[in-house]
Formats: structure tokens, C-alpha cells, sequence
């Protein structure tokens, strides 16, 4: 049974009804289905025949409830920032449950790493690795590392979330590996534990998955012919999810027969950093239709959402279904725009889309917003964040509030001479 479906015509989320809920929620806010999280770690953790770690890469949806939530299945956690260091481990992560990546790590945020005892470091360049030595060295300890290779492959995905190209900025050129793990093996207060790999997200199909892991295979054999020691590969995350139910991404099981087919035997723990897999399709944006105004070139629905509360349509031109909450309302072949209310053209969420006649007043329902969403919110238009709801069950609990205006002003102030 999927979490999120009609039931009686009326869209629940687990046993809870949309409508009531909104009834007694301010919108918009964001609701998550705990059940679709934890269905699709556990899809994925199953489709390995091999041992494997799950590292979620919490940056996709960094609430402290989701965070702890895919902890008690057991899943580590790959972080961004010091700022996500913070949150993981104020949401009960050990040093020990995190990776590191990310490239631009200031001195200060490798210093609150390396204190708070991370897992592994993926290291993004030469100089970064020099730093993390000195700051290991400051506090007496030896850090574990894995260099980020570059592999110069096209994952075919959005060009704004490519990073695997020898165009990008990420990670050290493969024909610079020996080099770097050379350089790595004399440094003192550096441990080589590993090599990393991530070559962007929503990718939806195998072939350029299939084209970087090899390429690391073959660099970890070289590593380890000149005397490396490498304990672990981390294969970073990337895999896509299904946005519409036409798009045909690749299963859990072909994923995982492919990272099979070539690090099986290879005598290495095999790490994956999947976000928007474990999160996307659990949540969805409750919004309000505020007006339904018709011009001579359009109908536009207007929402109590806008682009500061979820960015990815006009960011990255990302299509999301968009559910009335009633299903019985018959089928129209009127086609709208769904629009937020902030003076920009790009505040959007859908256009030119087919929906039922809904009304001022109606809620609606943006789908497969659970990763990359609520994150990447923003105050633009002094509009405050809004709220998160996890439900389980039949039962729901707001993980966080929505933010009132008053906090927003709460830190600024009017410079003394005005
Ligand atoms: C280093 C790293 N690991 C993992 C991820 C997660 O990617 P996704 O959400 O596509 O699985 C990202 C996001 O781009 C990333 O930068």
C-alpha cells in the first residue's frame, strides 16, 4: 500500500486525512510519511547481498525527526557543513555515524569535525588535506580520510546538479591519484581509510553509475598495488527517483547488483550516500488556493505556497504532480498555472497543467517534496518558514514550528546613526 493515496476520494498521508489536517494546520507546511522513509531504507539496505553502510545524505531534508528517524535503522550520516555536523549530532549521531563531505570546509568547521571525531573526511583538493593534517596534528590525533575522485563522467543529469565532470569543482583528477595518496600516506596525522565518489543526483540511469564505479575500481586496485591501504570505497548517492509515474529509473535490486557486480569481491566495505532516494516521494507541500484569476491567456491558480518555500520548479524546472484533495470532483480539461504570490515570474510551481475545477479556498497537494524542499526554503519576501509535520500512523507531531515574522526582524537592527 503506498503511504500517500486516496482513500474514500479523500488523499491521506498513512491514516491521516489531508483536508483535516489542514483544517487544523496553518498552510502551507510540509508533511513527511515516516512508513515511505522507512520503506525505502529498508528497500535498499535489502537489495544487497553484500555488506554495505548507508550514510544518508542528510543536506536532502536535515529535520532533526528525519535525521533520527533513519539513525534508528541503523543508517550513518553524510554531512555538508559544520552547521550539518551540528544537527546531526544534536539528533543523537556519534562521531563515529558521520562522513564528511563537501568541498570549501573552512579551518573551523575541519576543526569541529575533526573534534567531534568523524568517521571519514572525503577530501576535496591538496590544500585541504594539508589543513586537515595541521589541525589533526594541533589536537593530537591522527584523522581518518578518503580522497574524492573526479572520474570525468557525464551523470546526464541537471546541469546545476552534475559534479562528477572534470569541469566541476569537485574532487581531485583522477590522473592525480597517486600523487595525492602519496602525499596523503606522509602526512602524519592523516589515516588513509578510504576513496570517494559522487557524481550528482537524480540520475536515472545506470550507464554513468556503471562507467564511475569501474573507473574506481580500477583506481583501487592501482592504490593498492603500490601499497595503499584502502578499507573502504564510498560510492556517494545520486540515484533518482520517480517525479511522475512515467519516469522508469532504475530499481533498488539493478542499483544494487551493479555496486555488486563490481566490488563484490573486492574485499572492501562498500559506503552509498543516498538523500533524495530515502526522502523525496515521503512528503508533500499542503497549500491554499488563495485566488483563481482568468486573463485573456490564462487561468492562474493562486497558492498560499510560493518559490521561498520550495524552489525546485523554478531552480531547476522540476515537475511535480499537483493533487487536489478530493478526487471526486471530475475531470476538467482546463489547464492552469499554479502560482505563488511573490513579484517574480518564476514563483511557480506548475504550468499549463491539467487539474480539476478547484476553488478559492480548495487545498492542494504538491507531490515528492520531501528532499531538496524544506532545505532549501528562504524568508524572501519576509514570508517565515513554515511548518513540518511527521506523521505516523494515524498520529502526526509538528518536528518543526513554522517561523513568525517577528523572529525574522528578531536579529537585525537599525544602525545607530538613522
Ligand atoms: C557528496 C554527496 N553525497 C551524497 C549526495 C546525495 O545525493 P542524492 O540526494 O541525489 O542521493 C550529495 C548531493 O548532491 C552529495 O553532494
Amino acid at each position: 500500500m503506498n503511504p500517500i493515496e486516496y482513500k474514500n476520494n479523500q488523499l491521506h498521508i498513512e491514516k491521516i486525512n489531508i483536508q483535516e489536517l489542514s483544517n487544523s494546520n496553518q498552510t502551507p507546511f510540509y508533511c513527511y510519511s515516516e512508513e515511505s522513509i522507512i520503506n525505502q531504507y529498508d528497500g535498499l539496505y535489502s537489495a544487497f547481498d553484500m555488506d554495505i553502510k548507508i550514510f544518508y545524505a542528510m543536506k536532502a531534508n536535515s529535520n532533526l525527526s528525519i535525521i533520527k528517524l533513519l539513525l534508528n535503522k541503523g543508517s550513518g550520516i553524510d554531512v555538508v557543513s559544520g552547521g550539518e555536523i551540528e544537527r546531526a549530532i544534536r539528533a543523537g549521531a556519534k562521531g563515529k555515524d558521520i562522513i564528511y563531505s563537501g568541498i570549501g570546509k573552512t579551518d573551523e568547521e575541519l576543526n569541529y569535525a575533526i573534534e567531534s571525531k568523524v568517521h571519514c573526511i572525503n577530501v576535496e583538493s591538496q590544500s585541504e588535506l594539508i589543513r586537515i593534517n595541521d589541525i589533526s596534528k594541533s589536537l593530537g590525533v591522527k584523522q581518518n580520510i578518503a580522497i574524492r575522485i573526479n572520474p570525468d563522467v557525464d551523470a546526464k543529469t541537471h546541469i546545476k546538479i552534475t559534479t562528477g565532470m572534470a569541469e566541476n569543482k569537485f574532487g581531485i583528477e583522477y590522473d592525480y591519484t597517486e600523487s595525492i595518496y602519496k602525499i596523503a600516506a606522509d602526512l602524519k596525522n592523516i589515516n588513509i581509510a578510504g576513496i570517494s565518489v559522487h557524481i550528482g543526483s537524480q540520475i536515472t540511469s545506470l550507464k554513468p553509475f556503471k562507467k564511475a564505479y569501474t573507473i574506481m575500481y580500477d583506481i583501487i586496485k592501482n592504490l593498492r598495488s603500490i601499497g595503499h591501504k584502502i578499507d573502504h570505497v564510498d560510492l556517494g548517492g545520486g540515484l533518482g527517483v520517480s517525479y511522475t509515474t512515467e519516469e522508469n529509473i532504475p530499481t533498488f535490486k539493478e542499483y544494487a547488483n551493479l555496486i555488486q557486480s563490481i566490488f563484490g569481491n573486492a574485499d572492501i566495505k562498500v559506503y552509498i550516500e543516498p538523500g533524495r532516494l530515502l526522502v523525496a516521494n515521503s512528503g508533500l507541500l499542503i497549500t491554499k488556493v488563495t485566488d483563481v484569476k482568468t486573463t485573456t491567456q490564462k487561468t492562474f491558480i493562486i497558492v498560499d505556497a510560493a518559490m521561498n518555500d520550495f524552489i525546485r520548479p523554478t531552480l531547476y524546472g522540476s515537475y511535480h504532480e499537483i493533487l487536489p484533495i478530493k478526487n471526486n470532483l471530475g475531470t476538467s480539461n482546463k489547464v492552469y498555472d499554479i502560482v505563488g504570490p511573490i513579484c517574480e515570474t518564476g514563483d511557480y510551481f506548475a504550468k499549463n497543467r491539467k487539474m480539476n475545477s478547484v476553488k478559492i479556498g480548495s487545498i492542494i497537494a504538491i507531490k515528492s517534496v520531501g528532499a531538496y524542499g524544506s532545505v532549501q526554503s528562504s524568508n524572501y519576501n519576509s514570508r517565515p518558514q513554515i511548518a513540518e509535520i511527521l506523521v505516523k500512523d494515524d498520529k502526526y507531531e509538528i518536528i518543526r514550528e513554522r517561523v513568525e515574522v517577528k523572529d525574522l526582524i528578531k536579529q537585525e537592527k537599525i544602525a545607530t546613526w538613522l
